[in-house]
């Protein structure tokens, strides 16, 4: 028996990377997951394939995000798709995981296109994809959408980008105070630098990065993609029905505080 025995989910983004950590743990809780791809779909059956071989149910998806009439198209896959397994139509869960860093989102080298992009990808999609999916999610449901540590402190590097998970983490509070008179939580989950595919080859070509995310944690390690999607399961449960309109830190304590060695000298 899994938390979410009889529900259908949808992880946007779940061809790779934390979405596909997300995907497989929420399937393993007995969810139908619908695995969403923006264009690797060879990847995102990969992931149907290793949920079903671990005895769980899944099916992928693809619609590119960003893109004029995407919330659209990808809630038509669902339909299409829930339709073809004779599965009911409609979901309980919805992971709003798909995103970007983006090329150069610093304020000196942003390029207009680029911030649109970004916005694009990881603001306006989540907004429509909640929008044109709010008759799909049925009532006593859950959305989690995927912020980012950038949102809590502050990263001249990837300025844009932390102004889209801002906006996350806003939108997930503002909709938890509009559905919750439908008994939909809504909350936003906030990882650190964790290691998905793509940083852990960022790891292997700086090696020393690891040690620094490492030590920007309490517990002193790098998150892997498994520690964040236990609490986006946990959120999708029902054992978090009482938690809505929150930012979820899940991050192992970055930068929680500062230890210099001792304390003041006495005044
Ligand atoms: N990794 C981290 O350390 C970290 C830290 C904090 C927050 N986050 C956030 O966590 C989420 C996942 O990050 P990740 O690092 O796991 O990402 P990732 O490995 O780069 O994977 C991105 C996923 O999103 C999909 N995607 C990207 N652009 C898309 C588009 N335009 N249309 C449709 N699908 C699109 C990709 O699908 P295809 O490959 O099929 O196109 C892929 O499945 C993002 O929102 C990110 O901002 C990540």
């Amino acid at each position: 028996m899994g938390t979410l025995d009889g529900t259908t989910s949808l992880v946007t983004g779940a061809s790779r990377g934390l979405g596909r950590a997300i995907a497989r743990k929420l399937a393993a809780e007995g969810s139908l997951v619908a695995v969403h791809y923006g264009t690797n779909e060879p990847a995102a059956q990969d992931v149907v394939a290793r949920i079903t071989e671990a005895g769980g149910a899944a099916f992928a998806v693809g619609a590119r995000l960003g893109v004029a009439g995407d919330a659209e198209r990808l809630w038509a896959a669902m339909d299409t798709a829930l339709a073809e397994r004779g599965a009911r139509p409609g979901v309980d869960v919805l992971v709003n995981n798909a995103g970007i860093g983006g090329a150069t989102p610093n304020l000196s080298d942003a390029r207009p296109d680029d911030f649109d992009e970004l916005f694009a990808i990881n603001v306006k999609a989540p907004f429509f994809v909640v929008q044109r999916g709010l008759d799909r999610l049925r009532d006593g449901g859950r959305i989690v959408n995927i912020s980012s540590l950038s949102s809590r402190i502050a990263t001249p590097d990837v300025l844009a980008y932390a102004m889209t998970k801002g906006a996350i983490n806003i939108f997930s509070t503002t909709l938890a105070q509009e559905l919750g008179s439908r008994g939909i939580t809504v909350n936003a989950v906030l990882p650190g630098v964790t290691a998905t595919e793509a940083n852990v080859a960022w790891f292997a070509a700086q090696p020393a990065i690891r040690d620094i995310v490492a030590g920007m944690s309490a517990l002193r390690r790098v998150g892997e993609p498994a520690d964040v999607a236990d609490v986006v399961a946990f959120l999708a449960s029902p054992a978090a029905r009482w938690v809505t309109g929150q930012v979820i830190d899940a991050t192992g304590g970055a930068f929680l505080g500062l230890s210099v060695g001792g304390a003041p000298p006495a005044a």
